[in-house]
């Protein structure tokens, strides 16, 4: 069966939408970095389908890096624990961070990660994410440039995923049955 066709997924948000808020994204942060030292760090996995399509429309020679991060606990829900599982492999020393993330859902992996990133003496950090569920926020988080605002619901694709799965969706889809928690 093919994922695309009959998909179990609603479309929230399609891939023009995606596309043409990311072009927008690029142009801005394009404009706002002319004299700084971008490095764009992606947040694993979630991040990687943004951060290839986002740093496209960056006319900059910026650097692009990778952490990752594991903070699920259940299916759906956060456990509120954070933890580094890989870390970048370049000095953000003086440098312009920019934070890649796919979703803002309770704030707490983008607390941690700005805090983290902060003790290695960059010139500034900055987040941006691709989604926002605000319901969700428990930890207020600044983000810089926002994808999208979404409803308090769990989205699969363009990089996000359910249980490992469906992160190669080219649109952004929410189950109309949510799964029972465990
Ligand atoms: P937070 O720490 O609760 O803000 O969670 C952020 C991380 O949880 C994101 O980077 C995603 O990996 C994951 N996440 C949160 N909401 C969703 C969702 O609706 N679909 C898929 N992953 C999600
Ligand atoms: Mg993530």
């Amino acid at each position: 069966m093919s994922i695309f066709k009959d998909s179990p997924f609603e479309i929230l948000l399609t891939q023009e939408q995606i596309h043409t808020r990311i072009q927008e994204l690029g142009a801005q942060i394009t404009q706002d970095y002319q004299d700084k030292d971008l490095v764009l760090v992606g947040v694993l996995r979630g991040s990687y389908l943004f951060l290839a399509d986002l740093s496209r429309h960056i006319d900059l020679p910026l650097i692009v890096d990778f952490l990752a991060v594991s903070s699920y606990g259940t299916r759906t829900q956060s456990s509120g624990v954070v933890r580094l599982t890989s870390d970048l492999s370049t000095s953000i020393v003086d440098k312009d961070v920019l934070i890649v993330e796919d979703i803002i859902d309770t704030g707490l992996t983008m607390n941690y990660l700005v805090e983290n990133l902060q003790t290695r003496k960059p010139r500034s950090i900055r987040v941006c994410s691709l989604l926002d569920k605000p319901a969700r926020n428990i930890q207020p988080v600044t983000v810089h440039y926002l994808g999208f605002e979404i409803p308090d619901k769990f989205v699969v694709g363009y990089g996000l995923d359910y249980m490992g799965r469906y992160r190669n969706l080219p649109y952004i889809g929410f189950l109309s049955h949510p799964p029972v928690e465990d």
